[in-house]
């Protein structure tokens, strides 16, 4: 399957695709963590994406696009993919409708997870991810990992991201609404979309996710 998770900063789209990618045997594509990878490498890439990921803005298409693409054409993702973070804006998802023409192939569905902002407050506030790999997600209160500043799965430490601050979530919250918002009618005028809400347990979350995905089949 080839799918488009889309949702707010912290909606939980990185958490629930560690879990939808392991069940529908796909990899998991996420350009924040591709981002992240980077910067903790300290390649070029990284250091021209840290300044606009650390005031919250897109970083730009060329960049972007090349990344992803690069990251689709590898062989793990020939049979499918679940992107999480991209894309972004309407200009990606053009560039994304034109990259599977090329190959022939067409996405399955966009996934649209549902939240209040109260509550992307909340849950950004107390997630702590691993050092040694972004997709290691916590949350202080929700998914306290077993000892604390450890990752469960790694054994990595624990920190908050930099832009996890107050005002830099603000900033990504009002790209989400102008940018990236848009291309939930993008997807919707070629009848991909099903949304649903992402409150409730992580677990219940998944189990609504992959109830609309078989639908959208
Ligand atoms: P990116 O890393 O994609 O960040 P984001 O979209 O802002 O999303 P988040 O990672 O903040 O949240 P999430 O929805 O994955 O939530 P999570 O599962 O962690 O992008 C970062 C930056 O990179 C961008 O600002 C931009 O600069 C750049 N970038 C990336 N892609 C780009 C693109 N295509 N074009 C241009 N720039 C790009 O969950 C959040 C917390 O809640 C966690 O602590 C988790 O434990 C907890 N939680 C999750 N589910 C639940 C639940 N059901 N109940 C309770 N708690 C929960
Ligand atoms: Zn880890």
């Amino acid at each position: 399957m080839r799918i488009v998770l889309v949702g707010p900063p912290g909606a939980g789209k990185g958490t629930q695709a560690a879990f939808l990618a392991k069940n529908l045997s796909v990899p998991h594509i996420s350009t924040g963590d591709l981002f992240r990878a980077n910067i903790s490498q300290g390649t070029d890439l990284g250091k021209e994406a840290k300044s606009y990921m650390d005031a919250g803005n897109l970083v730009p298409d060329e960049v972007t696009i090349a990344m992803a693409r690069d990251r689709m054409g590898q062989p793990d993702a020939a049979k499918g993919f679940l992107l999480d973070g991209f894309p972004r804006n309407v200009s990606q998802a053009e560039a994304l409708d034109k990259a599977l023409a090329t190959d022939s192939v067409k996405l399955d569905a966009v996934l649209d997870l549902e939240i209040p902002e109260d509550e992307v407050v909340r849950r950004i506030a107390g997630r702590r991810i691993c050092r040694t790999d972004s997709a290691h997600v916590f949350h202080v209160a929700n998914q306290p990992p077993k000892k604390e500043g450890v990752c469960d799965i790694c054994g990595g430490e624990l920190y908050q991201r930099d832009d996890d601050s107050e005002e830099t979530v603000r900033r990504r919250l009002e790209v989400y609404h102008t940018q990236t918002e848009p291309i939930i009618e993008h997807y919707q005028a070629q009848g991909l979309v099903v949304t649903i809400s992402a409150l409730g347990k992580v677990t219940e979350v998944t189990e609504r996710a992959m109830e609309a995905l078989q639908r959208a089949r």
